[in-house]
């Protein structure tokens, strides 16, 4: 087996042989990373090495949900106010639980976008100054590689594939050569699909965030009950667009007299998102020719969606990488984790580097 592989990072990633790896002394790194691009606060360590599993030592989160709640979305000012309250906390938590003192930490990792700019700042300027510090370098972590990447965290390889990240504020299809190799096949053109399922909870009158309020809704609801539009679904093209959808339940929700069927509804909802999702990946790992897909970010946590794409893999032939689900909704271990990739192949950021609220991931 190869030890050194090449990628974009530069060398070194990737061996499946594990004791090669130990017998040339190649580097086991203690990684801490800080996720606060939005409503979590979060503070993860993780041990990996050359073709080792990575070991989650620790991954705290302290969620924003109840504090946000009320205001029926993420309130800026009150999140980055919220992160510095808590950040140290965590950090200080995520120590302990790992074991581990500080100055063995090799580098310090977090997330500079894209996100809430206020949000960002208070995570990576955490995170330099423990860098500054230990003497240790720092790395910048794309927020949206680390999902992408999540769903191999417990391999030892990211193996060519086409990926789909569904969260809150993003929905991308990518072709996957490897670590730091992406080529977005698709994105959405209106609504995230996260957003979609925020603003119709909202509508259907669930609580914030409205992902998995709907879920549990939807639970015994009929999904052919309301015949939602699937937009885009037969273009040629892989983006999304949710917001015809979103309209279409609010044109139902007018006409309902009466009692609401809201589990019919919510149901109708879910269907026609994971039609949406299912048969747009597959069609992209048709037109890529990849035999793999993998499936990230806080709506990949649905159970339904989880289940439909594991069927449709299964149909299809291909195999499927879910992420665990206590890694798709936002975390530190994924930022750790796409942090532990590059710091393997040598790099780090600058200290002077600023946060990017709008940062592609291609
Ligand atoms: O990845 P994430 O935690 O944050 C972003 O990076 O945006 O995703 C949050 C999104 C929210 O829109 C939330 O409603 C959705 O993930 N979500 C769900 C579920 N759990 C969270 N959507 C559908 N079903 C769920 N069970
Ligand atoms: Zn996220």
């Amino acid at each position: 087996m190869k030890l050194w592989k090449k990628n974009d990072f530069g060398f070194a990633l990737f061996s499946r042989d594990f004791t090669a790896a130990f017998a040339l002394n190649l580097p086991v790194a203690l990684l801490l990373a800080i996720e606060s691009s939005c409503d979590e606060t979060a503070v993860a360590i993780v041990r990996g090495s050359v073709g080792q599993t990575t070991e989650v030592l620790a991954s705290e989160i302290h969620s924003q949900i109840e504090l946000h709640r009320e205001h029926g979305g993420v309130v800026p000012e009150l999140a980055s106010r919220n992160h510095s309250q808590h950040l140290r906390g965590l950090v200080e938590k995520a120590l302990a639980d790992a074991g581990v003192r500080m100055e063995e930490i090799d580098a310090f990792a977090a997330t500079t976008g894209p996100g809430l700019a206020s949000s960002l700042l208070i995570g990576s300027t955490a995170a330099k100054g423990m860098a500054c510090a230990t003497g240790r370098p720092f790395l910048g972590i794309n927020h949206l590689e680390g999902h992408l990447l999540s769903p191999f965290l417990d391999r030892t390889s990211v193996p060519p594939h086409v990926g789909l990240i569904v969260s809150g504020g993003h929905t991308l299809l990518l072709d996957v050569e490897g670590p730091g190799r992406y080529r977005k096949l698709g994105g959405t053109r209106d609504d995230a699909a996260g957003e979609a399922y925020d603003k119709v909870g909202k509508m259907l009158g669930l609580s914030y965030p409205g992902g998995p309020e709907i879920e549990k809704a939807a639970l015994g609801g009929d999904p052919q009950a309301y015949d939602f539009p699937r937009s885009m679904l037969h273009e040629p093209h892989l983006d999304f667009s949710f917001s015809g959808l979103k309209t279409a339940v609010l044109y139902t929700l007018q006409r309902e007299t009466g009692v609401l069927p809201l589990a019919d509804l919510a149901a109708s909802f879910q269907q026609a998102v994971i039609d949406i999702l299912v048969r747009k990946t597959l069609r992209a790992a048709e037109e890529t020719g990849r035999r793999e897909i993998a499936l990230s970010g806080g709506v990949s946590l649905n159970q339904a969606l989880r289940n439909a794409f594991l069927l449709a893999a299964d149909r299809e032939g291909l195999e499927i990488h879910l992420a665990s689900p206590v890694f798709c909704t936002d975390n530190a271990a994924m930022i750790a984790f796409a942090a532990l990739l590059r710091y393997l192949a040598g790099k780090s950021s600058p200290l002077d580097g600023d946060i990017h609220p709008n940062l592609p991931l291609v």
